[in-house]
């Protein structure tokens, strides 16, 4: 397998050839020896432009470096002579995209995200987060297949996902939200395309026990970021776990307990505090596999900052655009189904406050301050009884 320098002819050390390259596609020095040095493919903007500035096709490059996309492998498997391999791929089906709902900080389309993010310039955003279709055969409003073939399903995540790399900026952040199963097909994925963070495991139970198996009882958050490292890092704070009748610590920190940061425990990559949204008195769409507002509000807060642009291209009960309202960042939005829920959420915007609020409350302290009153009554340790 070749490295990025030599499959797009770049053979010696020179920096100055490197430097030409560099100018000539308009990408960072840096961003090049990032691809070369991780074998990280380039965006399809970046791949687009050498396709245009140095005539090699994105095919090729993809081939030298033994990195296909499912696309590939089937073109691949169906052409009888791999020389005839040139051909573009089309990653839209050119259905209009139209603007449905506006605020001052966002805009909500409805149609299908792959025609929308084509219309989208390279390293817009600065977060995306993603929660498709887990093709379980469920009956979506819009009556889109959720019941595909494998190899369509991964096929149709690595268009969006590309397009979704494509648009996101450098050093900004990726999160992926699915079942263990095809997160292992998309993490391989990309692998070959981003820097990966983490897989953060959100424990939640989600369908009944199935004789022979295991109980499934976590779903798969991919974390990823566009180069080296992400531009904003700031995880929550969560506070120590008591009894909620006798306030003691639940776990035993050992001789360790006073030297706990005051602002709390810090954040890990399992995640048990995130609730379902089961009842459907509490759900903005009732058909909606709906996603907590404390999930989003933990990611928009760990990786981006007031006034960030932030997207998703699957809109469902619109649980991303309102939390980004909320938190003033601005966003993106698309749904192919039905968005009266989506847009009935905004006019009912205080609900959804008042929630993250009350989560807000509990993290970057140790002990929350009732908890805090609790813990001094009954004469149990605090920060503040240290002092
Ligand atoms: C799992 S739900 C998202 C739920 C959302 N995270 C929430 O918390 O409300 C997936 C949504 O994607 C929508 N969808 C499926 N394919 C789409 C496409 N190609 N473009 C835009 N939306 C799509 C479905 O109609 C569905 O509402």
């Amino acid at each position: 397998m070749k490295s990025f320098y030599e499959a797009i002819g770049i053979l010696n050390k020179d920096k100055k050839e490197k430097d030409q390259v560099s100018i000539l596609l308009n990408t960072p020095f840096e961003m090049l020896e990032y691809y070369n040095k991780n074998h990280i493919l380039p965006d399809s903007g970046v791949l687009c432009r050498i396709e245009q500035k140095l005539g090699i096709s994105r095919f090729d490059i993809m081939l030298k470096m033994g990195i296909y996309t499912q696309e590939l492998k089937e073109h691949i498997s169906n052409t009888p002579s791999l020389l005839s391999l040139n051909k573009e791929i089309n990653i839209t089906n050119n259905i209009p995209i139209e603007l449905a709902f506006e605020t001052k900080l966002g805009k909500l389309y409805h149609g299908d995200c792959c025609d929308l993010l084509s219309t989208i310039g390279n390293e817009t955003f600065d977060l995306i987060f993603a929660d498709p279709p887990f093709n379980l055969d469920k009956l979506y409003p819009s009556n889109i297949n959720d019941n595909l073939k494998q190899s369509e399903y991964i096929g149709w995540c690595e268009k969006w996902l590309d397009e979704c790399i494509r648009t996101l900026k450098v050093g900004g952040s990726l999160f992926i939200w699915n079942l263990p199963k095809w997160n292992t097909y998309l993490s391989k994925y990309l692998n070959e395309r981003l820097t990966f963070r983490h897989w953060i495991s959100a424990d939640i139970k989600y369908s009944l026990p199935i004789n022979g198996r295991l109980y499934p009882s976590h779903y798969s958050l991919l974390y990823y970021v566009k180069g080296e490292k992400p531009k904003t890092f700031k995880p929550d704070r969560l506070p120590m776990e008591v009894c909620s009748k006798c306030f003691n610590e639940i776990k035993d920190y050992g001789g360790y307990k006073n030297k706990m940061n005051p602002l709390g425990i810090s954040l890990t990559d399992v995640w048990y505090d995130i609730p379902p949204v089961r009842h459907s008195k509490y759900k903005a769409r009732k058909d909606a596999n709906e996603l907590s507002v404390k999930l989003l509000d933990r990611i928009i807060e760990m990786s981006s900052n007031i006034g960030d642009t932030i997207f998703d291209p699957f809109g469902g009960a619109g649980t991303t655009y309102i939390t980004a309202e909320i938190k003033q960042r601005k966003w993106i939005g698309v749904e192919i189904g039905p968005l009266e829920d989506i847009i009935n959420r905004f006019q009912n915007i205080q609900t959804d406050r008042s929630l993250i609020l009350k989560y807000r409350d509990k993290y970057n302290h140790l002990f929350p301050p009732v908890i805090e009153k609790k813990r001094i009554e009954k004469n149990l340790w605090t920060c503040k009884k240290e002092e």
